[in-house]
């Protein structure tokens, strides 16, 4: 719910602008105050009747406008909310906030404002693939601007990649989960879930027995304690939760690119299940049945996705949590491996086929910490996950 929050929507300049017009109308539905800024090329996209129509507001457009400096100066509007907000957010309007331009009223709001701001970026695929944008995006990460989207898909050139902006309940998700309340609110949390699938060819691939309920479970929780919460996952047995930002990956090596792309974040969490090889060299035709024999399968090493988040020199999450499945000798093997992965907890759980905890719905697991390690009772994925997420909270805190 978004009761008596104050937005401050600029929309550039896209055709994604459409989707901003139901933005609004998700905003104002959740009980939001949305002002509406609209930037020369915006106006090409959409109408400023329909814009203040749909807001209930007089939409912003120009930086020398007498009758807006009258009535609210352009330092008062950049202030005025609890939340700036540029959807879409286009590549120009990302280099001019990199760069600190402020040479119409949508740059000069977002140099002068000391509000968070959250882009939901949309734009040609290879606009965002360009190195300048993606230098742009770092610097913005950095300076502590967040993200949203963009999202993989067909887009309205005729191209298909990154670049689509996120939908409008994506977006109001991350809008919720940025203003929430509660002890995670303003923290950014990573969690990895699910198996990873790597391909042997087209139709056939190597995975293993991971649901993504534990994962799935966490997200939940540590959203329902205000994080915004970034979602890679695997392809899962579970749907994934509402009010996240989900990044559905297939192979361990795109769940390794996908996490690079959401640092920095408070806290990750390591609960998928990513297969430690790939096949070397995956065909990319169907294997056929041939007279000399069975295929000869080799492998290649996976990328130890926790062990080079933790010990990363720049972006190293505050707190990195990892999960050991083991199917003997659980606490020393799960203590060995936090030195090893470099992680600041592992929950360890006992995975061996009698316990019915892979793919189950329950878990019973120890917390292994610097400090020790500390037994928690069989308890439902849920509960694990709610125990977990306090705990991170009472860390961040
Ligand atoms: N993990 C990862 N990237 C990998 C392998 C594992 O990020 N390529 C993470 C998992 O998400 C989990 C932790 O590392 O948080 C431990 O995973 P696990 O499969 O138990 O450990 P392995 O590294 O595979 O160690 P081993 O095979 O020796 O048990």
């Amino acid at each position: 719910m978004l009761a008596s929050r104050r937005i401050l929507l600029i929309i550039g300049g896209g055709i994604a602008a459409y989707k901003s017009l139901d933005l609004i109308r998700r905003l104002k539905e959740r009980g939001a105050t949305v002002t509406p800024v609209l930037t020369r090329a915006g106006s090409e996209f959409v109408r400023p009747l329909s814009v203040s129509a749909l807001a209930g507001q007089k939409v912003f457009q120009d930086l020398f406008d007498l009758t807006d400096e009258a009535e609210m100066g352009h330092i008062e509007l950049s202030r005025s909310a609890d939340l700036l907000v540029i959807a879409p957010g286009t590549a120009d309007l990302m280099a001019k906030m990199a760069q600190g331009h402020a040479d119409d009223l949508a740059s000069t709001l977002l140099l002068a404002t000391d509000t968070p701001v959250l882009v939901a970026p949309a734009m040609n695929v290879r606009m965002w693939d360009h190195p300048a944008t993606q230098r742009n995006v770092k610097m913005l990460k950095e300076d502590g601007v967040r993200f949203v989207g963009p999202n993989e898909g067909d887009m309205a050139c005729g191209e298909y990649g990154p670049g689509r902006m996120a939908e409008p309940l994506e977006i109001v998700a991350a809008i919720e989960a940025y203003l929430a309340d509660g002890p995670l609110a303003g923290r950014r949390i990573l969690v990895t879930s699910g198996p990873t699938h790597e391909p042997i060819d087209p139709v056939r691939y190597i995975a293993n027995r991971s649901s993504g309920a534990q994962g799935t479970a966490i997200a939940t929780a540590l959203s329902a304690l205000g994080a915004e919460v970034v979602f890679v996952t695997g392809p899962a047995d579970v749907p994934p939760p509402e009010g996240v930002l989900v990044v559905p990956v297939q192979t361990a090596q795109e769940m390794y690119e996908a996490v690079k792309a959401a640092l920095p974040v408070d806290a990750g969490v390591f609960a998928a299940a990513v297969a430690d090889w790939r096949v070397a060299s995956a065909s990319d035709r169907k294997l056929k049945k041939t007279k000399d024999g069975l295929p000869d399968l080799s492998f290649a090493e996976n990328p130890d996705i926790l062990a080079t988040v933790s010990k990363m020199k720049k972006n190293r999450p505050g707190l990195v949590v990892g999960f050991a499945a083991e199917t003997d000798d659980v606490l020393n093997h799960a203590t060995a491996k936090r030195k090893r992965k470099g992680c600041d907890w592992i929950v360890a759980n006992d995975v061996s086929p009698a316990t019915g905890i892979m793919g189950g719905s329950e878990n019973d697991v120890t917390l292994i910490t610097a400090d020790g390690s500390e037994d928690w009772p069989r308890l439902s994925k849920t509960q694990v996950a709610k125990r977990l997420a306090q705990k991170i909270a009472e860390a961040l805190a």
